[in-house]
């Protein structure tokens, strides 16, 4: 599914090295899921969280076999929209909100893929979106889902788990419409490593704290933008004296 910040293109390299950390029958908890794209990659016990509500509960949905629909209209999308603004939160409002929209982030704007706007015209993005929510919900059965702020996932969790973190990034355009404490996020890490193993993917990260990084080309951005070749370093973080 396309999600914005979502780790798609890098899922089987970050999960290589979260296997690398997991010990047997270990938890694993994916602390800000967003698209799922890494926990839908992992197998055994699993935790899922994000304090985004829509966003569970269409992940809660998939699990119980709710399958969304495939074919929309801006009406359609609208009329959740208006919902949502009244309070109300289910699978249908969480699948239009991130995945249907056409700029990314929450409620992107109505995405339209063949120059019209009305009617009930089949659009291949939410084909695919929707196509791809059947290969979801099978791969999230048994995840735990939560919808709550990072710090009482941690309060909850009674053994050692393997804990990825995926936050918004301290430096980024905040398109998720919620305020990050970059700051406060790092201490809580720190802290919480000498009970669970915590691997973090960001930019930066205070000095106390080891990168293992993989440089990436991406292809597209190359040609679009400057015609070269355009080298970005990803970096997935973890306390030192913790790596192996
Ligand atoms: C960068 S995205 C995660 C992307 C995800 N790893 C993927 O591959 O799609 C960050 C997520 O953190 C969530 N978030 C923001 N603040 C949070 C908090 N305090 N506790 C839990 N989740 C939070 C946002 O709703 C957003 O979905």
């Amino acid at each position: 599914m396309k999600y914005i910040g979502g780790k798609f293109r890098l899922r089987k390299w970050i999960c290589g090295i979260l296997n690398k950390y997991r010990k047997p029958n270990q938890t694993f908890v994916d602390m800000f899921v967003g698209g799922a794209s890494i926990v839908r990659e992992m197998t055994g016990s699993r935790i899922a969280n994000d304090i985004d509500r829509d966003l569970i509960a269409f992940y809660r949905g998939l699990q119980r076999g709710w399958i969304p629909p495939s074919d929309l209209t801006k009406d359609d999308y609208y009329r959740q929209y208006q919902r949502w603004c009244g309070g109300e939160s289910d699978a249908l409002i969480g699948f239009m909100k991130f995945f249907c929209g056409m700029f990314g982030g929450a409620w992107g704007g109505f995405a339209i893929s063949n120059g019209t706007s009305n009617g009930p015209i089949c659009r291949p993005i939410y084909y695919s979106q929707a196509n791809d929510s059947l290969k979801l919900a099978e791969q999230l059965t048994g995840v735990y889902l939560h919808s709550v702020d990072y710090r009482d996932v941690f309060a909850q969790l009674d053994s050692p788990c393997l804990v990825y973190c995926d936050p918004p990034y301290a430096d980024m355009y905040n398109s998720y419409n919620i305020s990050f404490d970059s700051e406060l996020f790092w201490k809580f890490v720190r802290e919480q490593s000498h009970k669970h193993t915590i691997i973090v993917s960001e930019e930066s990260a205070p000095k106390d704290f080891k990168s293992i990084s993989m440089e990436i080309i991406d292809p597209r951005i190359n040609a679009r933008r400057t015609g070269k070749a355009d080298i970005r370093v990803e970096h997935l973080y973890i306390l030192k004296g913790k790596e192996i």
